[in-house]
């Protein structure tokens, strides 16, 4: 799997569905862990503790103690422990200890291709199932159980849930201020050609704009008044991606016939007519390098330059 943190970071979703039979290897349990204990506390208190528990018989007496029952069919569960101690003065980090290692843990799990789901209302609600959770572990007094993490692979697929849109939540340079937006302008008829989930775009935000109109005998050059876009084919369809700058940004192509070739001289990328090097009629083409003697470039379509007195 080879994710980076940020795609690991918007492909975390919770999970509360089934989980398959396949276990959890003590490995994998204890490198999650691992990302848990890493994360930062108040003054580094390291107020956070951990049980992994992947014995059968104990995970299933604390399912037995969970009501309404959940992470019932996982193999493996984190259960997160948290000591209330003050970092200095009166000040107090631990929720934000533990909250800090639970994403560790919950990101590690994702990128390890297990999910899981942060249960803590669950079992802190006033019926306590946490402390009937942490009596099965022989959790001591002074430590609280907070939260459990159950760890599998999913059987079934996520829900995504509805999240507010980015300048819902967060500005640049001051509570609540409008940005500006700017528009990708490409042409698009019946929903071929150009495509985009949107076109108008904040600055700094990716847009990737589709090209679905290929033809095989046809080369592509995409023009972009941008910095820098990247052009990648699938294919079936060319992906277009930039970074929205501060202006509109219009997309467009031009097209060569690739496959065109005089008569009697078949010649094309695939079966390039022959060179005779002592042939005054071969040329360069100045689009690409390739060495021609017909009309057209075997290799990009590009007509051959005119020679002086033609
Ligand atoms: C402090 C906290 C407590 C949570 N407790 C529960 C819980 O008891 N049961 C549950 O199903 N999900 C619980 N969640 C998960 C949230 O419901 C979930 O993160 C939220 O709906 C957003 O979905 P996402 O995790 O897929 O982004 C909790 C999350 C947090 C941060």
């Amino acid at each position: 799997m080879d994710m980076s943190v940020i795609d690991t970071i918007l492909n975390r979703h919770s999970y509360r569905g089934r989980y398959t039979d396949e276990k959890v290897s003590r490995h994998d349990l204890r490198v999650i862990m691992e990302a848990g204990l890493a994360a930062p506390s108040g003054c580094n208190k390291q107020t956070t503790s951990l049980i992994g528990v992947d014995d059968k018989k104990i995970l299933e007496k604390i399912i037995s103690v969970i009501d309404p029952p959940v992470a019932e069919t996982a193999p493996a569960m984190i259960c997160v422990l948290t000591q209330r101690i003050n970092a200095y003065r009166d000040k107090c980090f631990a929720i934000q200890d533990y909250s800090a290692a639970i994403e560790n843990m919950l990101l590690a799990i994702e990128e390890l291709g297990y999910k899981s789901c942060w249960y803590e209302g669950h079992i802190t609600d006033d019926d306590r199932i946490c402390d009937r959770i942490a009596d099965i572990l022989n959790v001591p007094k002074d430590y609280e159980l907070v939260c459990i993490l159950p760890v599998g692979r999913a059987e079934s697929d996520i829900n995504v849930p509805i999240k507010k849109e980015f300048n819902e939540r967060a500005w640049f340079n001051g509570f609540n201020t409008n940005e500006t937006e700017y528009r990708v302008n490409f042409e698009s008829i019946g929903g071929f050609g150009f495509t985009s989930k949107k076109v108008v775009y904040a600055v700094g935000e990716h847009v990737e704009v589709i090209f679905n109109a290929i033809m095989t005998d046809t080369s592509y050059t995409f023009h972009v008044n941008v910095d820098d876009f990247k052009v990648t084919n699938t294919g079936s369809t060319v992906h277009i991606s930039f970074i929205m700058p501060d202006h509109d940004v219009d997309v467009s192509y031009t097209s060569k016939n690739v496959m065109m070739y005089e008569p009697n001289t078949f010649s094309n990328s695939m079966n390039p007519a022959p060179i005779d090097q002592n042939d005054k009629d071969s040329w360069i083409c100045p689009a690409c390098g390739a060495k021609n003697t017909a009309k057209f470039c075997f290799e990009c379509g590009t007509p051959r330059p005119k020679k002086d007195g033609e």
